[in-house]
Order: structure tokens, then sequence, then C-alpha cells
């Protein structure tokens, strides 16, 4: 049976972890270029073809779809992998058959957008499931960097790890809040495409609360981290502060400026970067 060094274990675990959050990009170019119908079937592109390049927008969904097909190549890879690992771990196995799991679930979910025209509840959980899903690659990329497991979440020297529960909490608020704005904004995908019937400023406003109490928090945390002799984690929390405070402009910005596409392209960039950043501050890191 063939076996896998360690080296080309991350690397491959980096790569599903590379392609899951690409494919959050290639998603988005999908809705802010409003080619979600542009195939109206699903597997099938439409009722004649099984796949139709013959316009921009039927084109770029199928980009998305053929995406679809090099992340679930590479979660494939991980789990094989995951099994000629030696010493084969338990932990990792588990976590390489989450990201399968979670893939087959975004081909569903993907699915059900298109089938129900768009629908909001349906695009929330597109992009919340991608953000399980990033999670999930993140801790497995984190976990193949060392030959013994770690535990999952960060322990911090000053014994204050409930502190991180609150900021696990407030940045999950601020992206589900995040996708409620989008599902009421005008970048649905399709001009026809049913919204929440929300003012986009309540919503707006609302997200704009979450993000000033994470960002806040994130202040609080930094300010502690400074006191504790915890290198790593004061790293952590001061590259998180300033991908906050970058997408926190963005979001700003994109608001006051009617939500251009250019910017609502990069704030969810921003939000992938951001949601990163917090796996990086919450995560255990190895030791090995
Ligand atoms: C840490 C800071 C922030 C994070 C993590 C964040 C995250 C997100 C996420 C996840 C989405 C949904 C993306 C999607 O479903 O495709 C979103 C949308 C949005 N956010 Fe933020 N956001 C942040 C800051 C802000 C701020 C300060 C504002 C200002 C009010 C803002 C305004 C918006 C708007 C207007 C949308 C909807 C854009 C659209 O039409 O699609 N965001 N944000």
């Amino acid at each position: 049976m063939p076996t896998v060094s360690q080296k080309s274990f991350r690397l491959v675990m980096g790569t599903a972890l590379g392609s899951v959050c690409l494919i959050v990009f290639t998603g988005a170019l999908v809705r802010l270029t409003g080619s979600g119908l542009g195939c109206s079937d699903w597997p099938r592109c439409n009722e004649t073809k099984f796949v139709d390049v013959s316009t921009g927008h039927t084109m770029i969904e199928q980009v998305n779809r053929l995406f679809t097909g090099v992340v679930s190549a590479s979660v494939i890879a991980a789990v094989l992998l995951s099994y000629f690992r030696k010493p084969r771990r338990a932990d990792l196995v588990k976590l390489s058959w989450g990201l399968i799991i979670g893939v087959l679930a975004q081909v569903v979910i993907g699915g059900i957008v298109v089938l129900t025209g768009l629908n909001p509840f349906a695009n929330m959980a597109h992009f919340l499931v991608s953000i399980i899903l990033i999670t999930n690659a993140f801790v497995l990329y984190r976990r193949s960097m060392s030959d013994a497991p770690s535990i999952y979440i960060r322990r911090l020297a000053s014994g204050s790890s409930s502190m991180l529960l609150p900021l696990a909490v407030l940045s999950a608020l601020a992206i589900v809040t995040g996708t409620v704005v989008t599902a009421t904004g005008p970048h649905a995908g399709d001009e026809d495409a049913v919204r929440f019937g929300f003012a986009l400023t309540s919503v707006a406003r609302l997200h704009g609360v979450a993000v000033m109490l994470t960002v806040a928090f994130i202040v609080f945390l930094a300010v502690k981290a400074r006191k504790w002799s915890d290198k790593r984690f004061s790293e952590a929390v001061q590259t998180l502060l300033i991908v906050a405070c970058f997408q926190g402009a963005i979001g700003y910005t994109q608001y006051f400026t009617g939500v251009p596409v250019i910017l609502v392209a990069a704030h969810i960039i921003g939000a992938v970067s951001f949601w990163l950043a917090i796996c990086n501050v919450l995560i255990e890191e190895s030791h090995s």
C-alpha cells in the first residue's frame, strides 16, 4: 500500500483549503454578474443542453460548476491521503470526511438555489455552509502539520480561553447578518429573484452594529494579549484586527456608494479573509 509523506499530505490539505476558499469567489462572480440563472436547470444547464456556452452568463455559471469539480477532486484526494498516511490518524480521516459531506451539501444547496429561483434563504445557507467548510478545511490543514493530534480550540496561557467564545459568537453574528444584507440587497444574481422585504438601511445597520461589537471585542483581546506573554496569540489577534478594519472600511464604502459590484466582490474576499483570520485566532496551532 502506498504511503504518504507529511509534506505531501500537508500540500493536499492546503490545496483543499485553498479550493474551498476560492469557490466562494467563483460563486460570487456568478451572482455579481447576474449569471445565477444562466443555467435554468441542474445538473443540466438547461432543458436542451447539458453543457451550454452560448452566452457569457451560461459560461460563468458553468465555470463555477466546473470549479465545483476541482473542489470535489481536492477533497476526495484529502480523504484518500488521510487513509494512506502513516501513521493513520482517526482525527484526520474524520475531518477529511467532513470536507466530503460539506461539498455534497453545497452541491445540493447550489441545486436548490437554482431550482428555487435564487431563494434568499438558500443563498444565505450556501454562503454559511461554505464558512463551515472553510473552518473544517482550516482545522484539517492545521492538524496536518504535526504528528500528534492537537486540541481544537486554542488554549490561552493565562487560562482565559473562555474569552474566545464571545469572539466566535460575535464574528459568526457579523457573518450571518452580512448574508441577510446580501439577501435583501440588489445583488441576488437575477433581477427577478425573490428578496427579503427588509429595508436595506435597517439590515445594513444591524450588520454594522454586529461588526462594531466584533471589532470592539477584538481590540479588547488585542490589549489583553499584549499583557500576556503569548506572542503567537498576540500576533494572530493583531492580524485579525487589521483584516477586520480593512473589511469594515470596504463595508462602509460600499454601503455609502450604492453597493458597486467591484466593492461587493472585494467585501466577499474580505469576508473569507476575515473568517480565516478568526480561525487562526480560535484554532490551536500544531507544535511539531
Ligand atoms: C468585519 C467586518 C465585516 C464582515 C466580516 C462582513 C461580512 C459580510 C458578509 C459575509 C456578507 C455577505 C456576503 C454574501 O452573502 O455574499 C456581507 C455583506 C454586506 N456587508 Fe459586510 N461585513 C463586514 C463589515 C461591514 C460594514 C462595516 C458594513 C457597512 C454597513 C458592511 C456592509 C455590507 C453590505 C452593504 C453587504 C451586502 C452587499 C451585497 O449587496 O451583496 N459590512 N458582509
